[in-house]
C-alpha cells in the first residue's frame, strides 16, 4: 500500500476580503517548493485569478500576472522558483497532449491551475486542492484538502494554528 497516496487532510480559511485572500496565498508562497502542484477552484469571479496573483507576488514574481484564459499556460521565471499559471477552462485533449502538462506538474517549478477540477485525471495524486466560495461581498470560505505530501500537513497545520474555522 501507498500511504503517501492515502494521507490527506481538510482545512478550511475564512477570507473577510481581499487581503484574507492574500495572506492564505503567502503563506502557502512560503511553504512552496519544486513541484508544488495547487489546484485551484471556484465559481466565475470567486478568486482564483486573484489567488494566483497573491501567490505570485509573494513568490517575488514582478511581471504582471494576467488571467491565462486563452494562453492556458503562462510562465514565470523571475520568482524564488519558477511560476507556471494555467487555466484550464478551455482546455481540449489535443491542446493537453501538445502541452504536455507532466513537464510541468513534475517539473522544478511551481503550478498553479484554474479550473482544475475539469481535469481530474491530469492531476499528479499528490496535490493541494483550494475551493474559494462566495461567502456575500467580499467574504469568502475558502476549502483546502491536502492529498499526499506535503499537502496533507500544510491542511494540519493551518488548521492547529486556528486561523482555520474547521
Ligand atoms: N476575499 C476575496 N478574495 C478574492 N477576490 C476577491 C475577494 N473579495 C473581492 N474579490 C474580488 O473578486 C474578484 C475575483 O476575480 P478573479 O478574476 O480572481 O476570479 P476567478 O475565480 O479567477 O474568475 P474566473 O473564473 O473568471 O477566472 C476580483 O475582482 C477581486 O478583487
Ligand atoms: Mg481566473
Amino acid at each position: 500500500m501507498n500511504d503517501q497516496k492515502k494521507d490527506a487532510a481538510q482545512a478550511v480559511w475564512r477570507a473577510e476580503d481581499e487581503n484574507g485572500t492574500a495572506r492564505l496565498a503567502e503563506r502557502l508562497a512560503g511553504w512552496a517548493a519544486p513541484g508544488t502542484v495547487i489546484a485551484l477552484d471556484g465559481d466565475l469571479g470567486a478568486g482564483k485569478t486573484f489567488f494566483s496573483q497573491s501567490f505570485a507576488r509573494a513568490l517575488g514574481v514582478r511581471e504582471v500576472v494576467n488571467s491565462p484564459t486563452f494562453t492556458i499556460i503562462k510562465e514565470y521565471e523571475d520568482g524564488r522558483l519558477p511560476l507556471y499559471h494555467m487555466d484550464v477552462y478551455r482546455l481540449s485533449q489535443d491542446e493537453a497532449d501538445e502541452l504536455g502538462l507532466d513537464d510541468y506538474f513534475y517539473g522544478q517549478g511551481v503550478v498553479l491551475v484554474e479550473w482544475a477540477s475539469l481535469i481530474p485525471d491530469l492531476l499528479p495524486p499528490a496535490h493541494l486542492a483550494i475551493a474559494i466560495e462566495h461567502a456575500g461581498g467580499s467574504a469568502r470560505i475558502i476549502r483546502l484538502t491536502g492529498a499526499g505530501r506535503p499537502y496533507a500537513d500544510w491542511c494540519r497545520r493551518l488548521a492547529e494554528e486556528g486561523v482555520c474555522g474547521e
